[in-house]
Parts: C-alpha cells; sequence; structure tokens
C-alpha cells in the first residue's frame, strides 16, 4: 500500500524560493509513487529517479547558494546533510537499478518522503527564520 504524498503547510518555510522548489520536488516525488504504483515495471520508474536524483542536486544547490548570499552561519553542516543524502539515494538508486538486494521503488519514494518532511521542518525552515531575522 503506497504512502500518500501531499503538499502540507508545514512544509512551507517562508522563503519563496526554497518554498517553490521544494512542491516542484514533492511533486516529483508523488509522481513517482504514483508510477511505482501503477507500473513498477516500468523503465519510467528508473527515469524518475534519476529525475529526482538530480532535480535533488540542483535544488541543494540552490539553497547552498541562497545560504551563502545571506552568510548562514551553519553552511558547512547543513552542506553535509545534502551530500549524505544525495549519497544514500544515489546508492539506493544503484540497487535498484542493478536489482540484487535491492529496494524498490516504493521503499525509495517512502525514504525520500520521510526524509523530505523531516528536513524541510527542521533545517530548511532555519535558514528562513535566519533571513527573517536578520533582514528585518
Ligand atoms: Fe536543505
Amino acid at each position: 500500500m503506497a504512502i500518500n504524498i501531499q503538499w502540507d503547510n508545514k512544509f512551507e518555510v517562508g522563503h519563496e524560493r526554497i518554498d517553490f522548489e521544494h512542491r516542484i520536488f514533492l511533486g516529483l516525488i508523488r509522481d513517482l509513487s504514483l508510477e511505482a504504483e501503477r507500473n513498477p515495471q516500468s523503465p519510467r520508474v528508473t527515469r524518475m529517479l534519476l529525475e529526482i536524483h538530480k532535480y535533488a542536486e540542483f535544488h541543494f544547490l540552490s539553497e547552498e547558494n541562497i545560504m551563502l548570499d545571506v552568510g548562514y552561519p551553519h553552511l558547512v553542516e547543513h552542506q553535509r546533510v545534502h551530500k549524505r543524502i544525495l549519497n544514500q539515494l544515489g546508492d539506493k538508486i544503484h540497487q535498484y537499478q542493478h536489482q540484487g538486494i535491492h529496494d524498490s521503488a516504493e521503499d525509495i519514494v517512502t525514504f525520500m518522503f520521510e526524509w523530505f518532511a523531516l528536513h524541510t521542518t527542521s533545517e530548511d525552515k532555519r535558514i528562513a527564520e535566519f533571513i527573517r531575522a536578520t533582514t528585518t
């Protein structure tokens, strides 16, 4: 049984660009979830996994550039968190593609959604809070 992936107000960090990219990011996870449920053997599932990985890479660079621009004091540790999830996701996709001990695509969906929910509501919110506190 697939989880229901929906945008929730609690994911809103209060920074226009970050929230915009987060909505796209979550939309990609949701699209993958629907495809993996409907058509798990489709080569499209692999392509969507790669799309999410590339989008995550892009989005993390965007966020890091925003942090750089505002002199965010926790940039290095935030960058480390981004790097770790990209590696984990890359490994899972690799395992998925090469079958063997692979997680199913739905497991990757759950993994990414849980990470997204936790990361946006904690680490990413702190960036927006820092910007609000230093620019008003
Ligand atoms: Fe982040």
